[in-house]
């Protein structure tokens, strides 16, 4: 493998962003040392200058990880990066990550700044936090809908203030894989230093294709990925970094890049910020849901008892889930229903499901799924006919 892909894991601070979500500083600590077990490189434990629990919160991750960098946001502001240096100081690996807005939109309507002002504040705010970081991370706010020579320029500014780092914000989840490709091509092609920079990407779900975006930008030069977990986060949320991390293990063959995530703690760091956060996972989320691993239909049951690779591209165990479940319902076939009973302890063969099929079929076409209880009673019936 050539490359490694960085995990920046933004949970605690853009996924608390999520509305009704407010992690407290326990489960903080608690969900900052699962991340570091599951392998990310970089957590983004908060804003500092936001809120004194903010400031506590990422003052206590900094004390409590050893390996993962610890980083806390800042706008363009001496105010926001001081409160980053004193919330890190006990970080044993670090990093600051300053941002202000690059887009027409953001720039005329919410910060009132010129072209002029903008490239003034992320010199002035980069070289700041230069003094007191070595990794400096810049991101260019809605950078998917900035002037293309502008994103450029705002860019150059920060590597030559001294960012080593530059996030690509899809603030707004407003771009496309292909639109995505082509401002990589842009920055590849204009910033002479490219090769030598970080690039991340953090990409929001608002269309749906946040996953896709950062999937994108790892083949177009990207070597960071933001994201939570269970893609919570601001509005739809941000890039689900479980499903980033399942695409990049399924299609090595595809993505060509290594990275540093623990697979098999998958499933108890999503089921973790679950249950923090209070948001249930979609039973058809991909990679985590309860269905993720689940078939039911008689032609998938089938193909599964014959070759479990016919319809799963990803074995549960792999991201720390149970067993794949074939649960009974109206659509199973005879082949899933005999197996079942064989696992039950029943002695079955091909024979005898000609008739206990028809009154699995009449039970099933009434209820969602077919219990352990029902089949047990479906065989009692058939022994006293008998
Ligand atoms: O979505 C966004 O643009 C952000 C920035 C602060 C990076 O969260
Ligand atoms: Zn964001």
């Amino acid at each position: 493998m050539s490359k490694t892909i960085q995990f920046f894991d933004t949970t605690l601070r853009d996924g608390e962003q999520t509305i009704g979500v407010n992690f407290d500083i326990d489960h903080k600590v608690a969900i900052a040392k699962q991340l570091e077990a599951w392998g990310v490189d970089v957590i983004e434990a908060g804003f500092p200058v936001a809120s004194d629990g903010d400031f506590e919160a990422v003052e206590a991750v900094s004390k409590a990880v050893t390996k993962a960098q610890v980083t806390g946001l800042a706008r363009a502001k001496k105010k926001d990066i001081d409160a980053c240096v004193k919330a890190t100081a006990a970080a044993k690996n670090k990093q600051i990550h300053v941002f202000i807005a690059t887009s027409p939109i953001h720039r005329e309507d919410k910060l009132h700044m010129t072209k002029e002002q903008v490239i003034k504040s992320i010199h002035d705010s980069v070289s700041y936090a230069h003094k007191f970081f070595e990794i400096v991370e810049f991101s260019p706010e809605d950078a998917t809908r900035t002037e293309p020579d502008f994103l450029v320029e705002s860019i150059q500014t920060a590597i030559d203030a001294g960012a080593t780092v530059i996030n690509i914000p899809d603030t707004v989840g407003y771009t496309n894989p292909e639109e995505f490709e082509q401002l990589f091509k842009n920055l590849r092609e204009n910033i002479p230093m490219f090769d030598q920079i970080t690039f991340s990407v953090h990409c929001h779900d608002d269309l749906g294709m946040a996953v896709a975006n950062s999937l994108q930008a790892i083949k177009s030069g990207a070597t960071r990925i933001e994201g939570t977990i269970n893609g919570i986060g601001e509005r739809a949320g941000n890039a689900a970094l479980e499903e980033v991390a399942a695409a990049m293990y399924v299609r090595k063959d595809y993505y060509q890049a290594d990275n540093h995530i623990d697979m098999a703690e998958t499933m108890k760091t999503s089921q973790m910020i679950s249950h923090f956060s209070e948001m249930p996972v979609p039973h058809n989320k991909a990679v985590v849901g309860a269905n993720a691993f689940a078939h039911e239909s008689g032609i998938h049951q089938d193909g599964m008892l014959k070759n479990p690779q016919t319809y799963e591209i990803l074995t549960p165990t792999v991201v720390g889930a149970n067993k794949t479940t074939l649960p009974l319902g109206k659509l199973s076939g005879s082949h899933a229903v005999m197996t079942k009973l064989q696992n039950m302890g029943y002695q079955v063969d091909k024979d005898d499901m000609k008739r206990i099929f028809p009154r699995f079929k009449h039970v099933a076409d009434h209820s969602s799924i077919v219990s352990e209880e029902q089949l047990r009673n479906i065989m009692n019936q058939i022994k006293e006919i008998a």
